[in-house]
């Protein structure tokens, strides 16, 4: 049984293949590089011992799309293709729109041309905008976007649920994340952000590694237990597993559903910094900087339905979170170059 993962060579997505490919799935990764490198695959290969059938194509062309279904014996495809950076997306909302939003309508296009009809979407916790309560559930409403990438994951949630309701033959399963971090063990494959990181932990790591002088906590004056923004950092490995378990779902004919994956424990940024120098021995030296426009205070999951229903639920912890987030960059201080 053939999977194909659009975005497989990204952070997520090939730390998915490892799962995947551990589980006994066939994996299939169509990737255009254009976040990501042709290592991650290698080394995962390298990890599993196992073969990955690459194509290097763009989910937008349509040409590959159409040989990759004709050749290959895919039967659902995991949906990580698209571009994430929520800065740039401001700056380039018709590059982010194009790629994600009509990438993945030329994608779901060929699937059900070629008759297949299940698939699991990398969607966000950003779709609940500033949460309407905390914990969040799945059925918490859906929020004000402050920014183009989060809202084409919001649409897209649209559009594909009605895809599903007009053609119930579909399954097809949207999967919201909270914060991805950590590595896998090995500490062979990992996030590689390119230039400067957004997202606290890639920054804390190259600030660890030397590669930064200092982090800065963009504002302590939330209303939150020590005024820094409280987040729910999940293990990238965590979340890879969570796509296996989503793919048996799938198996059962489940129709449209939505599961969060996160642990359902909130960190706070200076929570993070201390556990990451507890772990690593390793200073990080920080200065509080003004709130970054479009942060919130809180947010975390209850991630109850995925246990339930997917049998599904988070194994590691804030320690290993972080030491197999400085495990890889300490390995690989200029990640894949
Ligand atoms: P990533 O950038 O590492 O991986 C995305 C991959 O998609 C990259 O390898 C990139 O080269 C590829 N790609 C982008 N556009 C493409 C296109 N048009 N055709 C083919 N390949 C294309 O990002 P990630 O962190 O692994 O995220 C994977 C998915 O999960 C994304 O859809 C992202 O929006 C979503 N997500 C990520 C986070 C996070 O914090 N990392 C949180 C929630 C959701
Ligand atoms: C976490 C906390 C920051 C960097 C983003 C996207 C979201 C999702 C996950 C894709 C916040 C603080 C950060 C720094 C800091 N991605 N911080 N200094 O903002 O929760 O979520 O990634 O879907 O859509 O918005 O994650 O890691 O950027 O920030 O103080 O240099 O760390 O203010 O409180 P965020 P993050």
């Amino acid at each position: 049984m053939s999977i194909l993962v659009t975005g497989g060579a990204g952070f997520i997505g090939s730390h998915t293949v490892v799962e995947l490919q551990n589980a006994g799935y066939e994996a299939v990764v169509l990737d255009n590089l254009s976040n990501s490198s042709k290592k991650s695959l290698e080394r995962v290969e390298t990890i599993t011992g196992k073969v990955i059938t690459f194509y290097e194509n763009d989910i937008n062309d349509r040409a590959a799309l159409q040989k990759i279904f004709k050749t290959e014996k895919i039967t659902a495809c995991i949906h990580f293709a698209g571009l994430k950076a929520v800065g740039e997306s401001v700056n380039k909302p018709w590059e982010y729109y194009q790629n994600n939003i009509a990438g993945t309508l030329v994608l779901v296009d060929e699937m059900r041309k070629n008759g297949i009809k299940n698939l699991i979407f990398s969607s966000s916790a950003t779709v609940y905008g500033d949460p309407a309560f905390i914990p969040i559930t799945e059925s918490c409403p859906k929020g004000i976007c402050t920014n183009p990438y989060g809202w084409t994951k919001s649409m897209l949630e649209q559009i594909l649920t009605d895809i599903q309701t007009a053609d119930p033959e579909w399954n097809i399963i949207l999967l919201r994340y909270f914060n991805p971090i950590g590595a896998h063990k090995s500490g062979t494959i990992g996030e590689d952000p390119n230039g400067l990181p957004n997202n606290l932990m890639p920054f804390i790591t190259q600030v660890a590694v030397g590669k930064l002088p200092e982090l800065g906590i963009f504002g302590n004056d939330y209303d939150t237990p020590d005024g820094t923004g409280v987040r729910d950092y999940i293990h990238v490995v965590d979340l890879a597993d969570g796509h296996v378990k989503a793919l048996k779902k799938i198996d059962e004919k489940c129709g449209l559903e939505i599961y969060n994956l996160g642990t359902g424990t909130g960190y706070s940024v200076l929570d993070i910094i201390s556990n990451f120098e507890k772990v690593t021995g390793i200073k990080i030296p920080y200065t509080i900087k003004p709130r970054r426009s479009g942060d919130i205070a809180s947010c975390y999951a209850n991630a109850d339905k995925a246990k339930t229903e997917l049998g599904w639920k988070a194994k590691y912890g804030i320690s290993e979170m972080c030491a197999d987030a400085w495990n890889w960059q300490s390995k690989n201080p200029e990640g894949y170059q």
